[in-house]
Protein backbone atom coordinates (compact mmCIF):
# COMPACT_ATOMS: atom_id res chain seq x y z
CA UNK A 1 0.00 0.00 0.00
CA UNK A 2 1.54 3.36 -0.61
CA UNK A 3 1.34 6.04 1.90
CA UNK A 4 0.00 9.53 1.31
CA UNK A 5 0.42 12.68 3.20
CA UNK A 6 -2.44 13.58 5.48
CA UNK A 7 -4.24 16.63 6.47
CA UNK A 8 -4.41 18.07 9.94
CA UNK A 9 -6.67 15.65 11.72
CA UNK A 10 -6.38 17.06 15.09
CA UNK A 11 -8.85 19.81 15.72
CA UNK A 12 -11.15 17.48 13.73
CA UNK A 13 -11.00 14.49 16.48
CA UNK A 14 -11.68 17.19 18.99
CA UNK A 15 -14.67 18.61 17.61
CA UNK A 16 -16.40 15.18 16.49
CA UNK A 17 -19.40 16.29 15.39
CA UNK A 18 -19.86 18.03 12.23
CA UNK A 19 -23.39 19.37 10.05
CA UNK A 20 -23.60 17.52 6.78
CA UNK A 21 -26.01 19.06 4.49
CA UNK A 22 -27.22 18.10 1.43
CA UNK A 23 -28.81 20.75 -0.78
CA UNK A 24 -29.48 20.89 -4.75
CA UNK A 25 -32.13 20.72 -7.31
CA UNK A 26 -32.87 17.61 -6.01
CA UNK A 27 -34.67 19.33 -3.00
CA UNK A 28 -37.74 20.65 -5.57
CA UNK A 29 -38.92 16.81 -6.46
CA UNK A 30 -38.69 16.33 -2.90
CA UNK A 31 -38.48 12.13 -3.17
CA UNK A 32 -34.59 11.65 -2.58
CA UNK A 33 -31.87 13.18 -3.89
CA UNK A 34 -31.48 10.10 -6.12
CA UNK A 35 -34.58 10.90 -7.83
CA UNK A 36 -33.05 10.99 -11.11
CA UNK A 37 -31.70 7.54 -10.87
CA UNK A 38 -34.84 5.76 -9.46
CA UNK A 39 -37.41 7.27 -11.75
CA UNK A 40 -35.05 6.83 -14.65
CA UNK A 41 -34.93 10.94 -15.39
CA UNK A 42 -33.08 12.79 -19.06
CA UNK A 43 -31.64 15.85 -18.33
CA UNK A 44 -34.28 17.62 -20.55
CA UNK A 45 -37.10 16.38 -18.06
CA UNK A 46 -34.41 17.18 -15.43
CA UNK A 47 -34.61 20.87 -16.47
CA UNK A 48 -37.81 22.00 -15.65
CA UNK A 49 -36.21 22.32 -11.74
CA UNK A 50 -33.37 24.27 -12.78
CA UNK A 51 -35.66 26.41 -14.74
CA UNK A 52 -37.43 27.18 -11.33
CA UNK A 53 -34.77 26.90 -8.97
CA UNK A 54 -35.31 29.83 -6.78
CA UNK A 55 -35.02 29.60 -2.68
CA UNK A 56 -36.11 33.21 -1.63
CA UNK A 57 -35.87 32.27 1.54
CA UNK A 58 -32.36 31.04 1.81
CA UNK A 59 -30.14 32.73 5.12
CA UNK A 60 -27.48 30.34 5.98
CA UNK A 61 -26.66 32.43 9.00
CA UNK A 62 -29.98 31.11 10.25
CA UNK A 63 -28.39 27.38 9.52
CA UNK A 64 -25.01 28.24 10.73
CA UNK A 65 -26.62 29.35 14.32
CA UNK A 66 -28.37 26.11 14.55
CA UNK A 67 -25.43 24.13 13.67
CA UNK A 68 -23.40 26.29 16.19
CA UNK A 69 -26.23 25.45 19.22
CA UNK A 70 -26.59 22.47 18.00
CA UNK A 71 -22.85 21.67 19.02
CA UNK A 72 -21.74 21.35 15.26
CA UNK A 73 -17.95 21.91 14.89
CA UNK A 74 -17.78 21.89 11.43
CA UNK A 75 -20.24 21.76 8.30
CA UNK A 76 -19.92 19.66 5.13
CA UNK A 77 -21.84 21.18 2.01
CA UNK A 78 -22.78 19.63 -1.17
CA UNK A 79 -20.99 21.65 -4.06
CA UNK A 80 -22.41 19.26 -6.61
CA UNK A 81 -24.02 16.08 -6.03
CA UNK A 82 -24.89 13.15 -8.49
CA UNK A 83 -27.10 15.23 -10.38
CA UNK A 84 -24.58 17.36 -11.67
CA UNK A 85 -25.17 20.77 -10.99
CA UNK A 86 -23.47 23.29 -9.30
CA UNK A 87 -24.20 25.78 -6.36
CA UNK A 88 -21.16 28.14 -7.20
CA UNK A 89 -20.36 29.97 -10.05
CA UNK A 90 -17.94 27.71 -11.66
CA UNK A 91 -16.35 28.69 -14.67
CA UNK A 92 -16.03 25.27 -16.23
CA UNK A 93 -20.44 24.60 -16.88
CA UNK A 94 -23.60 26.20 -17.80
CA UNK A 95 -25.11 24.11 -15.33
CA UNK A 96 -24.73 26.15 -12.33
CA UNK A 97 -27.09 27.91 -9.53
CA UNK A 98 -25.99 31.70 -10.92
CA UNK A 99 -28.29 30.39 -14.12
CA UNK A 100 -31.30 30.12 -12.62
CA UNK A 101 -33.55 32.32 -11.23
CA UNK A 102 -31.75 32.30 -7.82
CA UNK A 103 -29.18 33.88 -9.54
CA UNK A 104 -26.78 33.99 -6.70
CA UNK A 105 -23.23 32.09 -5.59
CA UNK A 106 -25.15 30.12 -2.65
CA UNK A 107 -21.29 28.03 -1.48
CA UNK A 108 -19.67 31.51 -1.41
CA UNK A 109 -22.60 32.82 1.33
CA UNK A 110 -22.98 29.76 2.91
CA UNK A 111 -19.01 29.65 3.27
CA UNK A 112 -18.94 33.16 4.28
CA UNK A 113 -22.21 32.69 6.96
CA UNK A 114 -20.68 29.46 8.88
CA UNK A 115 -17.12 30.98 9.10
CA UNK A 116 -18.71 33.81 10.96
CA UNK A 117 -19.85 31.49 13.22
CA UNK A 118 -16.51 29.69 14.01
CA UNK A 119 -17.18 27.05 12.14
CA UNK A 120 -15.03 25.07 10.42
CA UNK A 121 -16.15 24.30 6.41
CA UNK A 122 -15.84 21.34 4.31
CA UNK A 123 -17.38 20.50 0.85
CA UNK A 124 -18.72 17.30 -0.62
CA UNK A 125 -18.20 16.70 -4.61
CA UNK A 126 -19.76 13.99 -6.66
CA UNK A 127 -17.26 11.94 -8.56
CA UNK A 128 -20.62 10.94 -9.93
CA UNK A 129 -22.51 13.59 -12.30
CA UNK A 130 -25.51 12.59 -14.27
CA UNK A 131 -25.51 15.35 -16.34
CA UNK A 132 -22.12 15.60 -17.91
CA UNK A 133 -22.26 14.80 -21.60
CA UNK A 134 -18.94 13.02 -20.97
CA UNK A 135 -19.71 10.93 -18.12
CA UNK A 136 -19.86 7.43 -19.56
CA UNK A 137 -23.77 5.52 -19.01
CA UNK A 138 -23.28 2.69 -16.11
CA UNK A 139 -25.29 0.76 -13.95
CA UNK A 140 -26.59 3.62 -11.59
CA UNK A 141 -26.95 6.33 -14.56
CA UNK A 142 -30.21 7.33 -14.86
CA UNK A 143 -30.30 6.53 -18.39
CA UNK A 144 -29.00 2.97 -18.42
CA UNK A 145 -32.09 0.93 -19.68
CA UNK A 146 -31.75 3.63 -23.11
CA UNK A 147 -29.94 1.58 -25.95
CA UNK A 148 -29.07 4.41 -27.91
CA UNK A 149 -27.43 5.93 -24.96
CA UNK A 150 -25.73 2.95 -23.47
CA UNK A 151 -24.37 2.93 -27.49
CA UNK A 152 -23.23 6.59 -27.36
CA UNK A 153 -20.83 5.33 -24.73
CA UNK A 154 -18.06 4.72 -27.40
CA UNK A 155 -17.78 8.46 -28.56
CA UNK A 156 -17.67 9.82 -24.63
CA UNK A 157 -14.48 10.28 -23.52
CA UNK A 158 -14.28 9.69 -19.04
CA UNK A 159 -10.74 11.27 -19.21
CA UNK A 160 -12.60 14.74 -20.19
CA UNK A 161 -14.73 14.05 -17.30
CA UNK A 162 -11.79 13.57 -15.03
CA UNK A 163 -10.06 16.79 -16.24
CA UNK A 164 -13.78 18.67 -15.84
CA UNK A 165 -13.96 17.46 -12.04
CA UNK A 166 -9.97 18.20 -11.78
CA UNK A 167 -10.47 21.93 -12.77
CA UNK A 168 -13.50 22.15 -10.45
CA UNK A 169 -11.60 20.86 -7.56
CA UNK A 170 -8.66 23.45 -8.69
CA UNK A 171 -11.49 25.88 -8.48
CA UNK A 172 -13.22 25.55 -5.43
CA UNK A 173 -9.65 24.86 -3.44
CA UNK A 174 -8.06 27.76 -4.73
CA UNK A 175 -11.16 31.09 -4.72
CA UNK A 176 -12.97 29.85 -1.48
CA UNK A 177 -10.85 30.24 1.03
CA UNK A 178 -9.42 27.89 3.47
CA UNK A 179 -11.20 24.53 2.99
CA UNK A 180 -10.86 21.80 5.76
CA UNK A 181 -12.74 18.96 4.10
CA UNK A 182 -13.08 17.49 1.04
CA UNK A 183 -15.77 14.66 0.65
CA UNK A 184 -15.58 13.01 -2.13
CA UNK A 185 -18.64 10.62 -2.72
CA UNK A 186 -18.12 7.65 -4.40
CA UNK A 187 -16.29 4.53 -6.17
CA UNK A 188 -17.57 1.33 -7.28
CA UNK A 189 -15.27 -0.37 -9.14
CA UNK A 190 -16.54 -3.76 -7.78
CA UNK A 191 -19.88 -3.22 -9.88
CA UNK A 192 -20.39 -3.71 -13.58
CA UNK A 193 -19.35 -1.23 -15.59
CA UNK A 194 -18.45 0.51 -12.31
CA UNK A 195 -15.88 3.64 -11.73
CA UNK A 196 -12.92 4.06 -9.93
CA UNK A 197 -9.66 5.33 -9.38
CA UNK A 198 -8.66 5.15 -12.90
CA UNK A 199 -11.34 7.04 -14.22
CA UNK A 200 -11.44 10.02 -11.52
CA UNK A 201 -7.55 9.52 -12.22
CA UNK A 202 -7.51 10.02 -7.91
CA UNK A 203 -3.73 9.70 -7.41
CA UNK A 204 -3.47 12.89 -9.85
CA UNK A 205 -6.13 14.52 -7.65
CA UNK A 206 -5.13 13.91 -4.81
CA UNK A 207 -1.72 15.06 -5.44
CA UNK A 208 -3.31 18.94 -6.94
CA UNK A 209 -5.59 18.87 -3.45
CA UNK A 210 -2.49 18.47 -1.36
CA UNK A 211 -0.52 21.51 -3.30
CA UNK A 212 -3.16 23.25 -2.98
CA UNK A 213 -4.60 23.26 0.60
CA UNK A 214 -2.17 20.87 2.66
CA UNK A 215 -3.99 20.70 5.73
CA UNK A 216 -7.59 19.66 4.20
CA UNK A 217 -8.76 15.74 4.85
CA UNK A 218 -9.92 13.82 2.32
CA UNK A 219 -12.44 11.18 3.14
CA UNK A 220 -11.64 7.35 1.71
CA UNK A 221 -14.01 7.32 -1.27
CA UNK A 222 -11.75 7.64 -3.80
CA UNK A 223 -10.76 4.33 -4.88
CA UNK A 224 -7.23 4.85 -3.90
CA UNK A 225 -6.17 3.39 -0.46
CA UNK A 226 -3.56 5.16 1.53
CA UNK A 227 -4.94 8.31 0.43
CA UNK A 228 -7.70 8.77 3.31
CA UNK A 229 -7.63 10.98 6.14
CA UNK A 230 -10.61 9.21 7.21
CA UNK A 231 -13.13 6.29 6.95
CA UNK A 232 -16.94 7.31 6.18
CA UNK A 233 -18.82 4.27 7.44
CA UNK A 234 -22.35 5.97 6.46
CA UNK A 235 -25.93 5.04 7.70
CA UNK A 236 -24.62 2.85 10.94
CA UNK A 237 -22.64 2.86 13.54
CA UNK A 238 -19.47 0.59 13.59
CA UNK A 239 -19.81 -1.83 16.78
CA UNK A 240 -15.94 -1.63 17.19
CA UNK A 241 -14.78 1.24 15.49
CA UNK A 242 -12.90 1.27 12.28
CA UNK A 243 -10.08 -0.67 12.27
CA UNK A 244 -7.22 -1.62 9.64
CA UNK A 245 -5.94 -5.37 9.83
CA UNK A 246 -3.21 -4.88 12.90
CA UNK A 247 -6.72 -4.26 14.74
CA UNK A 248 -5.37 -0.57 15.24
CA UNK A 249 -8.31 2.25 15.56
CA UNK A 250 -8.18 4.39 12.11
CA UNK A 251 -9.80 7.88 11.97
CA UNK A 252 -13.22 7.62 10.88
CA UNK A 253 -16.41 9.72 10.57
CA UNK A 254 -19.90 8.20 10.40
CA UNK A 255 -22.59 10.01 8.51
CA UNK A 256 -26.24 9.90 9.30
CA UNK A 257 -29.74 10.95 8.10
CA UNK A 258 -32.42 12.47 10.73
CA UNK A 259 -35.23 10.85 8.15
CA UNK A 260 -33.05 8.44 5.52
CA UNK A 261 -33.29 10.56 2.17
CA UNK A 262 -30.23 12.85 2.53
CA UNK A 263 -31.98 15.68 0.34
CA UNK A 264 -34.98 17.03 1.13
CA UNK A 265 -38.03 14.88 1.06
CA UNK A 266 -41.39 15.72 1.95
CA UNK A 267 -42.86 12.38 3.07
CA UNK A 268 -40.88 10.35 4.33
CA UNK A 269 -41.87 9.23 8.01
CA UNK A 270 -38.97 6.96 9.14
CA UNK A 271 -37.86 10.39 11.26
CA UNK A 272 -35.45 9.69 14.28
CA UNK A 273 -36.25 10.78 17.77
CA UNK A 274 -34.16 12.86 19.90
CA UNK A 275 -33.01 10.47 22.28
CA UNK A 276 -31.94 8.16 19.29
CA UNK A 277 -29.92 11.50 17.33
CA UNK A 278 -28.13 11.78 20.77
CA UNK A 279 -27.49 8.22 20.68
CA UNK A 280 -26.09 8.05 17.37
CA UNK A 281 -23.80 10.74 18.67
CA UNK A 282 -22.33 9.18 21.92
CA UNK A 283 -22.19 5.97 20.18
CA UNK A 284 -19.91 7.43 17.61
CA UNK A 285 -17.45 8.90 19.95
CA UNK A 286 -17.74 5.79 22.28
CA UNK A 287 -16.08 4.06 19.30
CA UNK A 288 -13.58 6.21 18.81
CA UNK A 289 -15.23 8.14 15.64
CA UNK A 290 -16.99 11.35 14.51
CA UNK A 291 -20.39 11.91 13.44
CA UNK A 292 -21.56 13.42 10.41
CA UNK A 293 -25.49 14.22 10.73
CA UNK A 294 -27.41 16.02 7.76
CA UNK A 295 -29.77 17.94 7.36
CA UNK A 296 -31.57 18.27 3.65
CA UNK A 297 -32.97 21.78 2.97
CA UNK A 298 -36.23 22.90 1.35
CA UNK A 299 -36.35 23.90 -2.21
CA UNK A 300 -37.04 28.13 -0.45
CA UNK A 301 -34.17 27.27 1.24
CA UNK A 302 -35.43 26.78 5.12
CA UNK A 303 -34.94 23.93 7.32
CA UNK A 304 -38.23 22.58 8.13
CA UNK A 305 -40.03 21.98 11.05
CA UNK A 306 -38.96 18.70 11.46
CA UNK A 307 -35.35 19.29 10.83
CA UNK A 308 -35.02 22.24 13.75
CA UNK A 309 -36.98 20.17 16.02
CA UNK A 310 -34.01 17.12 15.47
CA UNK A 311 -31.26 20.01 16.01
CA UNK A 312 -32.99 21.45 18.80
CA UNK A 313 -32.74 18.14 20.35
CA UNK A 314 -28.95 18.38 19.97
CA UNK A 315 -28.70 21.44 20.95
CA UNK A 316 -30.55 21.23 24.24
CA UNK A 317 -28.51 17.73 25.32
CA UNK A 318 -24.99 19.33 23.98
CA UNK A 319 -25.75 22.46 26.34
CA UNK A 320 -25.19 20.38 29.70
CA UNK A 321 -22.88 17.45 28.24
CA UNK A 322 -20.77 18.54 25.55
CA UNK A 323 -17.97 18.39 27.48
CA UNK A 324 -18.70 14.06 27.20
CA UNK A 325 -18.39 15.05 23.28
CA UNK A 326 -15.28 17.15 22.49
CA UNK A 327 -12.25 15.47 22.76
CA UNK A 328 -13.26 12.52 24.04
CA UNK A 329 -12.63 9.06 22.97
CA UNK A 330 -13.34 5.50 23.43
CA UNK A 331 -12.53 4.71 27.21
CA UNK A 332 -9.32 2.26 28.17
CA UNK A 333 -9.82 -1.43 27.03
CA UNK A 334 -10.22 -2.23 30.91
CA UNK A 335 -13.09 -0.52 31.74
CA UNK A 336 -15.57 -2.92 30.26
CA UNK A 337 -18.74 -1.04 29.51
CA UNK A 338 -21.36 -2.06 31.96
CA UNK A 339 -25.12 -3.00 30.42
CA UNK A 340 -27.28 -0.55 28.46
CA UNK A 341 -24.13 2.06 28.84
CA UNK A 342 -21.41 3.78 26.59
CA UNK A 343 -18.13 4.96 28.00
CA UNK A 344 -16.48 8.13 26.15
CA UNK A 345 -13.27 9.60 27.72
CA UNK A 346 -10.92 12.08 27.33
CA UNK A 347 -7.56 11.58 27.79
CA UNK A 348 -5.96 14.91 28.45
CA UNK A 349 -8.24 15.41 31.59
CA UNK A 350 -8.25 11.65 32.59
CA UNK A 351 -12.03 11.98 32.90
CA UNK A 352 -14.71 8.62 32.26
CA UNK A 353 -18.06 9.33 31.36
CA UNK A 354 -20.66 7.07 32.03
CA UNK A 355 -23.36 7.52 29.38
CA UNK A 356 -26.97 5.21 30.69
CA UNK A 357 -29.18 4.77 27.54
CA UNK A 358 -31.23 3.16 29.97
CA UNK A 359 -31.84 4.04 33.52
CA UNK A 360 -31.14 1.69 36.23
CA UNK A 361 -32.89 1.18 39.43
CA UNK A 362 -30.36 2.71 42.13
CA UNK A 363 -26.84 1.01 41.74
CA UNK A 364 -24.85 0.53 38.74
CA UNK A 365 -21.29 -1.67 38.89
CA UNK A 366 -18.68 -0.21 37.04
CA UNK A 367 -16.25 -3.35 36.82
CA UNK A 368 -12.53 -2.68 37.42
CA UNK A 369 -12.52 0.89 38.62
CA UNK A 370 -11.96 0.27 42.13
CA UNK A 371 -9.40 2.21 43.51
CA UNK A 372 -9.20 4.22 40.61
CA UNK A 373 -11.74 6.71 41.39
CA UNK A 374 -11.38 10.19 42.85
CA UNK A 375 -14.91 12.02 42.66
CA UNK A 376 -18.03 11.82 40.58
CA UNK A 377 -20.79 13.60 39.45
CA UNK A 378 -24.23 13.64 37.47
CA UNK A 379 -22.63 16.33 34.52
CA UNK A 380 -26.50 17.55 33.84
CA UNK A 381 -26.45 19.41 37.03
CA UNK A 382 -22.70 18.49 38.72
CA UNK A 383 -24.74 17.30 41.46
CA UNK A 384 -22.49 14.85 43.42
CA UNK A 385 -23.11 11.33 42.60
CA UNK A 386 -21.71 8.78 45.97
CA UNK A 387 -19.48 6.07 45.41
CA UNK A 388 -18.12 2.89 46.80
CA UNK A 389 -14.80 0.50 46.14
CA UNK A 390 -17.05 -2.03 47.07
CA UNK A 391 -20.21 -2.91 49.33
CA UNK A 392 -21.55 -5.78 51.45
CA UNK A 393 -24.72 -7.17 51.01
CA UNK A 394 -27.34 -5.71 53.33
CA UNK A 395 -30.94 -5.27 52.85
CA UNK A 396 -30.43 -2.00 51.04
CA UNK A 397 -27.38 -2.62 49.32
CA UNK A 398 -26.81 -4.39 46.37
CA UNK A 399 -23.59 -6.43 46.53
CA UNK A 400 -20.81 -5.21 43.60
CA UNK A 401 -18.68 -7.73 42.03
CA UNK A 402 -14.83 -7.62 43.17
CA UNK A 403 -13.13 -5.02 41.64
CA UNK A 404 -16.49 -2.88 40.64
CA UNK A 405 -17.23 0.99 41.77
CA UNK A 406 -21.18 0.93 42.75
CA UNK A 407 -22.74 4.43 42.18
CA UNK A 408 -25.61 5.45 44.01
CA UNK A 409 -28.10 6.64 41.59
CA UNK A 410 -31.40 8.95 42.78
CA UNK A 411 -34.51 6.80 42.02
CA UNK A 412 -35.45 8.46 39.13
CA UNK A 413 -33.92 9.79 35.93
CA UNK A 414 -32.22 13.65 35.29
CA UNK A 415 -34.63 15.20 33.03
CA UNK A 416 -32.91 14.88 29.69
CA UNK A 417 -32.51 12.14 26.84
CA UNK A 418 -29.56 10.80 27.74
CA UNK A 419 -27.94 11.09 31.32
CA UNK A 420 -24.13 11.21 31.84
CA UNK A 421 -21.60 10.34 34.94
CA UNK A 422 -18.17 12.22 34.82
CA UNK A 423 -15.71 10.26 36.50
CA UNK A 424 -12.43 11.98 37.65
CA UNK A 425 -10.25 9.17 38.03
CA UNK A 426 -7.09 9.53 39.79
C1 LIG B 1 -24.45 7.87 -0.65
C2 LIG B 1 -25.37 8.47 -1.63
C3 LIG B 1 -25.65 9.86 -1.42
C4 LIG B 1 -25.20 10.56 -0.20
C5 LIG B 1 -24.03 9.92 0.45
C6 LIG B 1 -23.65 10.47 1.77
O1 LIG B 1 -23.31 7.30 -1.08
O2 LIG B 1 -24.99 8.25 -2.94
O3 LIG B 1 -26.83 10.27 -1.93
O4 LIG B 1 -24.78 11.81 -0.60
O5 LIG B 1 -24.20 8.58 0.51
O6 LIG B 1 -22.71 9.69 2.41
Amino acid sequence: MSEYPHGDRSWWQEARFGMFIHWGLYAMPARHEWIRNYEHISNEDYQKYFDRFDPDMYNPAEWARMARAAGMKYVVFTAKHHEGFCMWDSKYTDYKVTNTPCGRDLLRELLEAFRAEGIRTGLYYSLIDWHHPEFTVDDYHPLRDVAEENERNKSRDMSKYAEYMHNQVTELLTEYGKIDVIWFDFSYPQSERGKGHNDWKSEDLIKLIRKLQPDILIDDRLDLPGSADFQSPEQYVPSNGIRNEKGELLPWEGCQTFSGSWGYHRDESSWKNNKMLVEILIRNVSRGGNLLMNVGPTARGYLDHRAVAALDGYAEWMKYHARSIYGCTLAPAEFPEPENCRYTYNPKTNRLYLHLLVWPFKFIHLPNLAGKVEYVQLLTDGSEILFRDSSTAVHMNESAPAGAVSLDLPPIQPNTEIPVIEIFLK
